[in-house]
Parts: structure tokens; sequence; C-alpha cells
């Protein structure tokens, strides 16, 4: 099994979670897990990955341009079954605002991918964060729900 948990960040509260995601993936045995920047994804190496986590912060009450474009670019490669699932990060009221945009776009641009599991949108404090503490145990739950969905 392999997965690759792809995200976007300004001030590297979303790598926070994005992280906190993959140690808690990592941890089952049997399970490789890569993390990177999205800008830093090679599109003609993803074929091995059984899933594709995909997050962002919300900028202007959406995700990033640069996560439209990634979820833009999987809809173009030949990826077949590969599995998807979306985080975001926001401030105050914005909660899944970006999460539900992403999984609609997916719908409409990456036809061929299903989603996994219904997306997590996390809490920071302000612009440049923290974390809310009382966030990090639902990003470790979320890598746990990715686990059991994807294994047999
Ligand atoms: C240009 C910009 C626009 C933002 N717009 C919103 C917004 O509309 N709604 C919101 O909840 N947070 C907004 N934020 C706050 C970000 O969601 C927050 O900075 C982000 O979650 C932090 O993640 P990062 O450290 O990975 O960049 C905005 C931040 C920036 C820099």
């Amino acid at each position: 099994m392999k997965v690759l948990v792809a995200f976007d960040t300004k001030y590297g509260n979303t790598e926070t979670v994005a992280k906190t995601i993959a140690e808690s993936i990592r941890s089952v045995d049997g399970i490789e897990v890569t993390l990177s920047n999205m800008k830093k994804v090679d599109f003609k190496k993803l074929d091995g990955y059984d899933a594709i986590l995909i997050g962002c912060p919300t900028h202007f009450g959406g995700p990033t341009r640069g996560a439209k474009k990634f979820v833009d670019k999987l809809g173009k490669t030949d990826l077949k079954g590969t599995k998807v699932a979306i985080f975001d990060t926001y401030i105050k009221e914005d909660f899944e605002k970006s999460v539900k945009e992403l999984e609609k776009r997916i719908d409409e641009k990456t036809p061929r991918l299903q989603l996994l599991i219904p997306g997590l949108s996390i809490q920071v404090e302000d612009m440049k964060g923290p974390i809310l503490e009382n966030e990090f145990p639902k990003c470790r739950e979320f890598g746990k729900q990715v686990v059991s969905q994807l294994k047999p």
C-alpha cells in the first residue's frame, strides 16, 4: 500500500496537519507514506499510489490556486482507481469550505478517481496559526480512517 500526502501551505500549518496525518498512517505496518509539498510532486510518478491526500489552506473563502491546479492536473493524468481524500485549514467560520469545493472539483475534473472518505477541516487560531490543540486528534483519526478504508 502506498499513500501520497500532498499539501499546499503559506505559513506551515497545513504542512503540520499533513505531517500529523502521515505519521498516523505510517504507524500501520505495510503502508508506505510520502509527504510532499504539492509543488514538488512529479505527476509522472503517481502510478503506484493507492491513495492521494490533498490539503491546502483556505484563501479568500476557498482552496488555494495551487490546490485547484493540482486537482486539474490530476484529471489530466491517466490514473484510474486511485482514491483521493481532501483536508484544509481555515480560521473563524470557513469550516469545510475548501474541502467541499475541492471535493466537487474532484467529481468534475477527475471522474476516474473516487473519494475515499469525507474531507477534514482543521481550524487555526489566526492567519499564521497555530493549529488549535484540540484539532490534532482529528488529524490522527483521519489518518486511521484512511487506513481502514484502504485495507482490504
Ligand atoms: C491571502 C489569505 C487569504 C485568507 N483567506 C481566508 C479565508 O477566506 N477564510 C479563512 O478561514 N481563512 C483565510 N485565511 C487564513 C488561512 O486559512 C490560514 O492562514 C491558513 O489556514 C494557515 O495555513 P498555512 O500555515 O498552511 O498557510 C487566509 C490567509 C491568507 C494568507
